[in-house]
C-alpha cells in the first residue's frame, strides 16, 4: 500500500508555484506530472501527491479519438482546461496551446496564450519548439503569461520529424537539442518538457539548464517524470509507447465492473433492497 507524502507529514498538499519549479531544481527535489482532461480525473489527481497536471492536446487522441494532436482547437482546450482547474485546486495546472494557435505571428501567439490563461484559470501555457520559438516565448512571457517549453519529440509537428521517433540520436542532433534547451531558458521558460530522447543526452541537457527538465521517455536523469495518465493507469489501449509503465490496470477493472453489473442485472441480483426506495405506497404493494 502506498503512503502519501502529505499523509506522512500530516500536511495538506501545497500547490506549487512557478517559483517552486526553480527551487525544486536547486534542491534536487524530484516531482511528477500527469495529464487530466476532465473534472473527475482532475479531482483524483488532486487527491494524490502528484504536483503538476497537464491538460495536453493529447486529449485529441485520448478523449476525442483522433489519430494525432494537430486537429485540436483552442475551443477544445478551453473546454477541457476549465473543469480540470475546478477539480484540482491544489495542483499546478498547465494548459497546452494547440497546433496553429501560436505559429502565424507573435501577435497571434500572445492573443491565444493570454486567452487560454485568462479564460481557464490555468497556471501557465505550454508550447512546442526549440530555437525557432524563442521570440514567441519571449513575447508571451513579457505579456505576463508563464511559459513551459517542450522539445525533443514534439507531437504537433511529428510529421516533419518523420513520425513519433526518438530525437537527439546523433551527436549533432543531441548538441542541437541542448542548444534548444539553453535558448528556451534564455527566452524565459520556467521549465521544459523533454520528450523521447536517449537518457545520456537527457542527462547532459538537464545539467546544462537551471530550470527543471520534465522528461517523458527521457530516462531517469531529468528533474521530473511526466506520463499521460490514461497510459500509465492502463486505460487507453490504442497504443503503448515503450517508455510507459502501467502502475495500475484501470481498463480491466472497469470492464470487470461493467460485466458484473450486466450479469447481476440479468440474474436479478441487482438492484437488491439496499439499492431501492422501499416505502410502501397504497395500491402499489409488492408481495415479496
Ligand atoms: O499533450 C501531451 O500530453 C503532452 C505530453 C506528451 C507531454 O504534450
Amino acid at each position: 500500500m502506498s503512503v502519501h507524502v502529505a499523509e506522512q507529514s500530516g500536511d495538506k498538499k501545497q500547490k506549487m508555484t512557478v517559483l517552486d519549479f526553480k527551487k525544486f531544481k536547486e534542491e534536487g527535489r524530484k516531482f511528477t506530472y500527469v495529464t487530466a482532461y476532465d473534472y473527475t480525473i482532475a479531482s483524483i489527481v488532486n487527491e494524490s501527491d502528484t504536483e503538476v497536471i497537464l491538460v495536453g492536446d493529447s486529449l485529441g487522441m485520448i478523449m476525442l479519438g483522433y489519430d494525432g494532436t494537430t486537429a485540436v482547437t483552442m475551443e477544445d482546450m478551453i473546454h477541457h482546461i476549465k473543469p480540470v482547474v475546478k477539480g484540482a485546486p491544489d495542483t499546478f495546472i498547465v494548459g497546452d496551446l494547440p497546433f496553429g494557435s501560436y505559429h502565424e505571428s507573435i501577435e497571434q501567439a500572445i492573443h491565444n496564450a493570454v486567452r487560454l490563461y485568462k479564460e481557464t484559470g490555468c497556471d501557465c501555457v505550454k508550447l512546442e519548439g526549440g530555437v525557432e520559438m524563442a521570440d514567441t516565448i519571449r513575447a508571451i512571457v513579457k505579456a505576463g503569461v508563464p511559459v513551459m517549453g517542450h522539445i525533443g519529440l514534439t507531437p504537433q509537428t511529428a510529421g516533419s520529424l518523420g513520425g513519433f521517433k526518438v530525437q537527439g540520436g546523433t551527436p549533432e542532433r543531441a548538441a542541437q537539442l541542448i542548444e534548444d534547451a539553453k535558448t528556451l531558458e534564455e527566452a524565459g521558460v520556467f521549465s521544459m518538457v523533454l520528450e523521447c530522447v536517449p537518457k545520456g543526452v537527457a542527462k547532459a541537457l538537464t545539467a546544462e539548464v537551471n530550470v527543471p527538465v520534465l522528461g517523458i521517455g527521457a530516462g531517469p536523469y531529468v528533474d521530473c517524470q511526466v506520463l499521460v495518465l490514461q497510459d500509465m493507469l492502463d486505460m487507453y489501449s490504442d497504443f503503448k509507447p515503450k517508455f510507459v509503465k502501467h502502475f495500475a490496470h484501470i481498463r480491466g477493472a472497469m470492464v470487470d465492473g461493467l460485466n458484473q453489473f450486466h450479469e447481476e442485472t440479468l440474474n436479478g441480483e441487482f438492484p437488491s433492497k439496499e439499492y431501492c426506495f422501499n416505502a410502501t405506497v397504497e395500491g402499489y404493494e409488492i408481495d415479496k
